[in-house]
């Protein structure tokens, strides 16, 4: 059994954080960080459907798409090695690691368009870190782990798997138009209840 009351008070917590704060980015960053800090404080919740990796691609499933767009929450599982091409992401964005860990490497952008990466941040289990256009927006993410499964819950200033955004040649800085999509083929907006609701 599965603890998704803690989600599903994630969910309302943010929900109700999301809609006090419009304009405020810093303010609802500082507010979420200590949400999802505690939402992977504890590996107990994540149904084990949305905990699977593929032998291939990272996967990335949609948990819960607010209905007016304002923000989504994401497991990205990653298999042994996998990794993420480098890319933006246009809206805000927090990643806390649940399972293993990761490597995040930030991007500079200078004028032409070349990047410059910053030196790799290991991001390990329980820790968040935040990506922004004004924080900076542009990054990789590698499973740490050679041997194992690593998980990091994402949450977004939008439906990110909708949104239209970029994914970029590290050498050269040119960029290609890129929309997610989600792994999952199915929206779990409405979770099975459990005994700790
Ligand atoms: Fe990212």
């Amino acid at each position: 059994m599965t603890n998704l009351a803690r989600f599903r008070h994630f969910v309302a917590e943010t929900s109700r954080a999301v809609e006090a704060s419009h304009v405020d980015e810093a303010h609802l960053l500082a507010t979420l960080t200590p949400l999802l800090v505690d939402l992977v404080a504890l590996d107990d919740w994540l149904p084990a459907a949305y905990a699977a990796p593929h032998p291939h691609f990272y996967q990335q499933y949609l948990l819960y798409g607010d209905p007016l767009d304002r923000w989504s929450v994401v497991s990205f599982v990653w298999g042994p090695g996998q990794q993420t091409p480098v890319h933006d992401h246009t809206v805000w964005g927090l990643v806390g690691v649940l399972r293993g860990a990761e490597i995040s490497t930030g991007f500079a952008q200078a004028s032409g368009g070349r990047l410059t990466a910053r030196p790799p941040e290991r991001i390990e289990a329980g820790t968040v870190v935040a990506v922004s256009p004004t924080i900076g927006d542009v990054h990789m993410i590698a499973n740490a782990h050679a041997d194992r499964t690593s998980i990091s819950i994402h949450v977004y200033g939008g439906n990110i798997g909708r949104i239209r955004r970029h994914v970029f040649d590290a050498a050269t800085g040119a960029a290609k138009p890129f929309i997610s999509g989600y792994s999952n083929s199915t929206i779990p907006n409405l979770w099975p209840a459990d005994e700790a609701a």
